[in-house]
């Protein structure tokens, strides 16, 4: 018998993830997502991820971002607790108010960026790393803890490898099986057909998804839906593959109700809160 070498996700595989909430539920069983990003002039990225963790049913939601977004975020969605941090050194009481932390949207690689990127992988909460926090994974040796994912596109799986983003088109599960290797983390390696794979799991495809998604923002609401599953108790891998598998059927429902062509991140945000309870 020929053993498989990869499994695939589609849209009917969505249900069985999802199970009721217990009738007792309060928000501390749904679990506390930290989301840092948004440098000066990307504050939009990091509260699409923010967003996207609310309605993928994390219990609370914190953003620490730069002081000049607090308002703008606050006005967009009061549910979010948004906090002003221009040094890492206020980090440590959110950090130990939180179960899964997702940096890197609208994070930016300059000073202040990789300063809230070393404390946020030096704090031992699971992480989920995305964009920029890739880009600073890719430039120095600090490996990230036992249980993160990374959520690359190409080209910033390619950085994290040292190779081209055409070396990783053209082998996206050797990449993504290079990415888990290299870094001990779950990886969804991004794009048409996503990979999504993690040490000792077999790796899956996303059958599911459309170009409507090819736009920016896109990505950010990803790392807000893992980080969410994370926190409700999925493991890496499970938060991985049903994250990434949530998305792009979300993106399909945004897409037959209005067209690929105009499709915003925002679109996800109804058709994800309905596919997270089936
Ligand atoms: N088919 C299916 N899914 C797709 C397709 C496609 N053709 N194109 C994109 N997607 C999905 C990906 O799988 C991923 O989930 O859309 C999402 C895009 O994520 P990112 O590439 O991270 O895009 P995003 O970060 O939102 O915006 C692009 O990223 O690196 C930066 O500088 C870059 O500003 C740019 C930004
Ligand atoms: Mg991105």
């Amino acid at each position: 018998q020929v053993k498989p070498v990869a499994g695939c996700l589609r849209a009917e595989d969505l249900p069985t993830r999802f199970r009721p909430r217990p009738r007792n539920s309060h928000k501390g069983h749904s679990g506390h997502v930290l989301c840092i990003g948004g440098d000066a002039g990307k504050g939009g990225a990091v509260m699409l991820a923010a967003e996207a963790a609310l309605r993928c049913g994390a219990g609370l939601v914190s953003v620490a971002t730069r002081a000049a977004h607090v308002a703008a975020l606050l006005a967009r969605r009061p549910e979010a607790m948004v906090q002003a941090v221009e040094s890492a050194t206020v980090l440590p009481p959110l950090f130990r108010r939180a179960d899964v932390l997702a940096v890197g949207p609208g994070l930016g690689e300059g000073e202040w960026g990789a300063a809230l990127h070393a404390a946020a992988l030096a704090c031992g909460k699971p992480l989920v790393l995305d964009a920029d926090a890739l880009n600073l994974l890719a430039r120095n040796a600090q490996s990230p803890p036992a249980g993160t994912v990374l959520t690359p596109h190409p080209g910033e799986a390619a950085r994290l490898l040292g190779i081209s983003g055409s070396e990783v088109q053209a082998n996206r599960f050797a990449a993504a099986h290079l990415l888990c290797a290299c870094f001990g983390c779950a990886v969804v390696l991004k794009g048409a057909g996503s990979v999504v794979a993690a040490p000792g799991e077999l790796p899956q495809v996303i059958a599911a998804g459309n170009p409507g998604l090819a736009v920016g923002g896109t990505g950010d609401v990803l790392t807000g839906c893992v980080a969410a599953l994370r926190a409700q108790g999925f493991s890496a891998f499970d938060a991985a593959a049903t994250g990434a598998l949530l998305h792009a059927v979300a993106g399909d429902l945004a897409a037959q109700a209005g067209g690929e062509r105009g499709l915003l991140p925002s679109d996800l945000f109804e058709p994800l809160r309905r596919l997270v309870n089936p």
